[in-house]
């Protein structure tokens, strides 16, 4: 027998074994996304895997994606275990943004609303006033806006920009950066748009000022499946993790995708549209962890309680 489908079989035993429920991001591997839709449990983006795993009765979150996806998870929902294929997946956003510095940062700036990105470890969500994704970063920092207060904003600075530039906010931004999300170019898309001129162009919030201006849709992984399906074009250059393709394709079965170019397209790409830390996530080491429950996310319980405020504001924000 295939022994993909053995392993595949393997998981689905064991999930149901384990009470366990599979939450998956839209980066993973399309074998991953599929399993988790077999199996009932959730596809999405970062905000909504959030609500799935806070909503969902089962007692084991494994959680198929990085780890602040994983912190995300515990942070929510204490009583639950949660485990991830593996702890190395990180993200160069988390990694960009220590507490120590974060912490000094927003000491020297009192008079800001703190703002951070989901993609932040559970120390640094803390030190927030606020947690946000992709998906409500403009209007939760629109709204803030609105009431007059200044936002401190990590770590992102190409997100950071955009919400900047679309809500008029006064803003201080924290210099971080996703290297999947960087590496796209403006230059490239504007010549393979020479190749298909009718292609339309999406583009996730994290990418650099330039390839945001040549986009006809800007936002988060939903966001961006929702304009695969909903704008009229029937090709699209995409600028964010190829793994979003197996969802897009499935909401616009007959419509094509290419990945945006990036900086070192060929043998010096160092992430060719695909998440390294993502990459860490497969069968193999799913099944392991369900096996024998090693890869399980912890975080101390004053910090939990710290960081449950602002996310717990996000939830709210977004119901
Ligand atoms: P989304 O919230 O849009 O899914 O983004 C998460 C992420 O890590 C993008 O690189
Ligand atoms: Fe982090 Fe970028 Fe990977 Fe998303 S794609 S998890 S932002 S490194």
């Amino acid at each position: 027998p295939d022994q993909r489908l053995v392993l595949r079989e393997e998981i689905k035993a064991l999930l149901k074994a384990k009470d366990a429920v599979l939450v998956a991001h839209y980066y993973t591997d399309p074998e991953l996304q599929s399993l988790a839709e077999e199996t009932g449990g959730c596809v999405s983006d970062s905000l909504e895997m959030a609500r799935f795993g806070n909503a969902h009765s089962a007692t084991t979150l494994v959680v198929a994606g990085v780890k602040f996806m994983g912190e995300t998870a515990k942070i929510l929902n204490p009583e639950k275990r949660v485990l991830m294929p593996t702890l190395e997946a990180t993200c160069s956003l988390d990694l960009g943004c220590p507490i120590d510095e974060f912490s000094a940062f927003c000491d020297a700036h009192p008079d800001h609303t703190v703002v951070v990105y989901a993609n932040t470890s559970a120390a640094v969500k803390a030190r927030a006033d606020w947690v946000v994704t992709s998906s409500i970063a403009v209007d939760v920092v629109d709204h803030l806006a609105g009431l007059g207060e200044k936002v401190l904003w990590a770590p992102d600075k190409y997100l950071g920009a955009y919400v900047q530039k679309t809500t008029g906010a006064d803003m201080l931004l924290w210099d971080g950066s996703c290297i999947v999300h960087e590496e796209f170019k403006a230059r490239g898309i504007l010549d393979l748009k020479l190749q298909y001129p009718d292609a339309g162009v999406l583009v996730h919030p994290e990418s650099p000022e330039s390839v945001v201006a040549v986009a006809d849709a800007v936002g988060s992984t939903s966001q961006l499946i929702a304009a695969a399906r909903d704008l009229p074009h029937q090709q699209f250059i995409v600028a964010t993790d190829r793994g979003i393709f197996y969802k897009m394709q499935q909401a616009a079965p007959n419509k094509t995708f290419m990945a945006a170019p990036t900086a070192g397209t060929g043998a010096t790409c160092r992430s060719c549209a695909h998440c390294p830390w993502m990459a860490m996530n497969a069968l193999e080491n799913l099944a392991q962890v369900l096996r024998n429950g090693d890869q399980e996310i912890f975080v101390d319980e004053p910090t939990r309680v710290l960081a449950m405020q602002p996310l717990q504001r996000m939830l709210d924000f977004s119901a």
